[in-house]
Formats: C-alpha cells, structure tokens, sequence
C-alpha cells in the first residue's frame, strides 16, 4: 500500500523532469566523448607558426574559455526544441561531421549541403562552402538562428536562455567578467574548435623522413596527386600549409547536373536584391533553397563564381564521408571518378578540370595516398570506411566514365558527347593540337 502511495507521484515527478534530467545527460554522455577532448599541440606536421598567426588577437585561448566553449557546442539548449546542438552535425565520433550526404536539423528537416568537418576548420581562410563568413566567431552564429538548423529566433532569446542557467552565468562572468551574451558566445565556441587540430598521420610521418610511414601503392599515389591527376594545382601542401587546399574557390562541376546555373543566379539575384543580402539571408538560401547550387556566386554576385565552392582539405577523408558540398559521392572512387572524367561539363567550369586519363591501379593508388592522410585518433575507424568503401568500389562506380576520362570522346563520330565535346589528355608531341578536342 506505502509502496504504491509513493509509487505514482514518484513516477509523476521523473515524468515532469525527464526532458531536463535527459538533456542533462545527453549533454554530459556527448561532451565526455574521447573524440570531443582538445587536442595536444605537439603532432608531427602541425603547423605552429600557422597557429599563432591564426589565434585572434582580441580572443586568445585560455582552458577556461575552451571548457565554456565545449559545453555550449554540445549543449541542446541552445537550439528551439533542446534537441540540437552543434555537436548533433558535428559528432566527434564521426570527426566532427554527421555522416549524411545533407544535414538533419530541427524537427528532422534536411538542408542542402553537407556538413564539413570541425577538425582543422580553423585553418580555413574563410568558412561555409561558399566562404560566406569569415572567422568561425561569425560562423557559430548562423546554425543557431538558421530556421531549419537549431531554430532559435534571435540572438536576444539565446541570451535570454542561457542566462536563466546558473552555471553559464558564472562561466561567463568568470572567463568574460560579463553577463552571457552572444558575442562571447561564439567566441567561446570558436576557443573550443581551435582546439580540434589534428596531423600526425603516416602521410605526416613520411614527409618527416620515414620512408616506411606509408605504403608502396600510397607513395605512388602521392605521385600521381602531384603529376598526371592534378590535384596539387588546388590541394595544395607545403609544410607552413600542411591543410591541402588553396583556400580558393572553384566550379568543378558538382552541382552542375542538377542546376540550370543561369536563370537560378538571376533569381539568386532577385531575392538579394529583395532581402539585402544580409548574413541571416545568405545563409538561408544556401541552407534551405535550391539557390545552394551557385555556391560562391551566392557571396560576390560574381558570374565567375558560379557553381564555385571552396577547395576542401582533405585530412581525415575516412570518417567524413559522403563528399562534395552536396554529399553527392559516397566513395572516395567516386571523388576520383569525377575528376578523372573531366566533371561535369558546364559553361562555368573551372579551368583545372580536363579529363585525367587515370587507370585503375592509378587510381587505387590515389585512393590509398588520401587514405594515409588519417590522423592516428580515427585510425579504427578509417580502416573499416577504407574496406567499406574498397569492396564497394569493385562493384559500384557510378562515377566512372572511362571513354570520357581516356579522352576517346573528344572525336567526332560514335561516342561524341557533351555540349562542348570533351576534351582528351592525348596531346602528343606529334600532335599538340590534339588538347581541346577535334
Ligand atoms: C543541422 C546541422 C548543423 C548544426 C546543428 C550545426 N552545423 Fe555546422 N555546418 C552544417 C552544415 C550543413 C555546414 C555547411 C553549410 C554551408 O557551407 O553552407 C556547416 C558548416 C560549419 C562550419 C564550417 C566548416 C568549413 O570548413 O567551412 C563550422 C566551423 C561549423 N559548421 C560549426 C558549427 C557550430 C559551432 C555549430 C553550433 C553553433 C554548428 N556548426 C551547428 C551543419 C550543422
Ligand atoms: C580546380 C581545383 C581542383 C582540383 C584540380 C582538384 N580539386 Fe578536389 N576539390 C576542389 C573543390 C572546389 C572541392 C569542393 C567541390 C564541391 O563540393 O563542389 C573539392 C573537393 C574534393 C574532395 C571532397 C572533400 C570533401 O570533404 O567532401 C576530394 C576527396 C577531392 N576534392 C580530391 C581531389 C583529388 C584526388 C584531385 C585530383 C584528382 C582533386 N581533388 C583535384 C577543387 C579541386
């Protein structure tokens, strides 16, 4: 009978508190992931001088500021429904991505990019895809206020909730000597992601001097990234800008099959004009319209940038899966694919992308060099996506146009294909005019 009395409004009670006591707990199980600890600065490759330029001034790293900033990335509270957090896309787990070809925001709603990885963003010139903000202090604003990311509905009423919390109010008086308030907040935030610096992989090793860091097929890999595949000429690596990327921005052709880039850079420009092209609108066609497609062009209302996005680094490339701004290309095979074939064909295609003419031993080799630039924390888990994506590589190549990327498509007669003929790598000595097609 006593038992049954206390039994009821017991159960009540945990029933009332169970969205607290949950988001408590989820809070506590996602930052005291092993993956989410700050890294040590000391790895072979890592770029230190690269590091103290980047560190802003007016926001050094102090670890108080770094723990304010780990809990506010993974805590729920700061999104409309206490179900999302920075860490929800970015898991550590899943090196800082959430795996999706797009991401899932509040009340499962999808957007139209892939999330990039957190690891090594502080490296980046600029942040997003198209480069739309430039530090990742302006960065963490947007997801919060983006209506199909966190869903919060201003800056004002994230104050307002995390005021109301005790522990931030100390936190912030204690790192900040203020009240909460958003500018800190973000900067908190980016304190934490500068933690995420990760090198030291075999590729690292190699180039230190250790000769048996990577394999035979990965050295041959690294030949063909700097010669006959291109991939030097935007990816680049020298050992202050260890990050594999020009920080530029390029139309390779990703979104070209699905956009028709001129009358939507036309209404793009339409709806700029309209909504003044603030921040808060930037990100919202890029996050939730088919506008996504015009990447850069979106940012500086350059025709040159049309279908433009940012050259991504590419450490870690096993745990960040699926690839290409719209998460498009499941397997490393079909990254390499893509190039091989030329892109796709589009009146704003880069000038770097002509087909490569790579075989299928070359391109295995180059898989295996990309696979060598994993950092020793995700180890595991790379050689698992590795022969994942390996055994799917044998089967599945959606991607692969051989003809295209030999160039035997570049002539009239059977085959001849794409607006404006492909072009082949079979320039010869002999022939120099056969570059272009003919
Ligand atoms: C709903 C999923 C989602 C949430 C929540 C989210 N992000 Fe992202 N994040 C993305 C996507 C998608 C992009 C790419 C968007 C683009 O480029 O237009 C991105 C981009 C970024 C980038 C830029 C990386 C680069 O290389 O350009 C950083 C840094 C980042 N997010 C940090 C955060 C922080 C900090 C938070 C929390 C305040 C957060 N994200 C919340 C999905 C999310
Ligand atoms: C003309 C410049 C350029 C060249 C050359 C180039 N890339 Fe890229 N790379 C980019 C850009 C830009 C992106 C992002 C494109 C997008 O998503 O729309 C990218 C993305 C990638 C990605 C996906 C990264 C991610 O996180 O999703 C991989 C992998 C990659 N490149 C590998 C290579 C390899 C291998 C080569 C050589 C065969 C190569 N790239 C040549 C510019 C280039």
């Amino acid at each position: 009978m006593l038992r049954k009395r206390f039994l009821i409004p017991g159960l009540l009670l945990v029933a009332i508190l169970w969205p607290l006591i949950s988001v408590a707990r989820a809070q506590l199980e996602e930052s005291d992931k092993p993956f989410a600890a700050p890294k040590p600065l000391n790895q072979v490759g890592f770029p230190s001088e690269l590091y103290s330029w980047l560190i802003p001034a007016d926001n050094p790293q102090t670890p108080q500021k770094v723990a304010l900033g780990k809990a506010l990335f993974f805590d729920t509270r700061l999104s409309a429904d206490n179900k999302e957090s920075c860490g929800t896309c970015h898991d550590p787990d899943k090196g800082f991505t959430d795996q999706l070809p797009t991401s899932k925001g509040i009340h499962g709603q999808f957007g139209q990019r892939n999330a990039p990885t957190v690891l090594n963003a502080m490296f980046s010139v600029l942040q997003f895809w198209d480069g739309r903000e430039p530090s990742l202090e302006d960065q963490a604003r947007d997801p919060i206020l983006n209506p199909i990311e966190m869903g919060m509905k201003s800056a004002d009423e994230v104050v307002a909730k995390i005021s109301a919390i005790p522990e931030y109010q100390k936190q912030f008086k204690e790192v900040f000597d203020e009240a909460p308030n958003y500018k800190d907040l973000t900067r908190a935030i980016a304190a934490y992601e500068r933690t995420q610096v990760v090198f030291d992989s075999p590729f690292d090793h190699f180039m230190a001097g250790d000769q048996k860091a990577i394999s035979a097929s990965a050295k041959r890999g690294w030949s063909v990234f700097n010669g006959k595949g291109r991939c030097m000429s935007c990816h680049g690596w020298n050992p202050t800008q260890p990050l594999f990327t020009d920080n530029r921005f390029h139309n390779i052709g990703v979104s070209a099959h699905k956009s028709d880039f001129v009358p939507l850079a036309r209404k793009a420009l339409a709806l700029i004009a309209k909504g003044g092209g603030g921040a808060q609108q930037l990100d919202q066609l890029a996050i939730q319209t088919d506008m996504s497609g015009v990447g850069r062009f979106l940012v500086t209302k350059d025709p040159h940038d049309i279908g433009g996005f940012r050259t991504m680094g590419l450490r870690n490339l096993l745990v960040t899966q699926p690839y290409f701004h719209d998460g498009s290309q499941v397997t490393l095979w079909d990254t390499v694919d893509h190039y091989n074939k030329g892109g796709v064909q589009n009146a704003f295609l880069d000038g770097g992308i002509v087909p490569l003419g790579l075989t299928e031993p070359e391109i295995d080799d180059l898989v295996a060099f990309l696979a060598s630039l994993t950092s020793p924390v995700y180890k595991q888990a790379a050689q698992k996506e590795y022969q994942a994506q390996f055994k799917l590589s044998r089967t599945k190549r959606p991607q692969r146009d051989t003809a295209a990327a030999m160039g035997s498509k570049g002539h009239s007669g059977p085959g001849f294909s794409g607006p404006f003929g492909d072009i082949g790598p079979e320039q010869t000595l002999e022939n120099p005019a056969l570059l272009g097609g003919d």
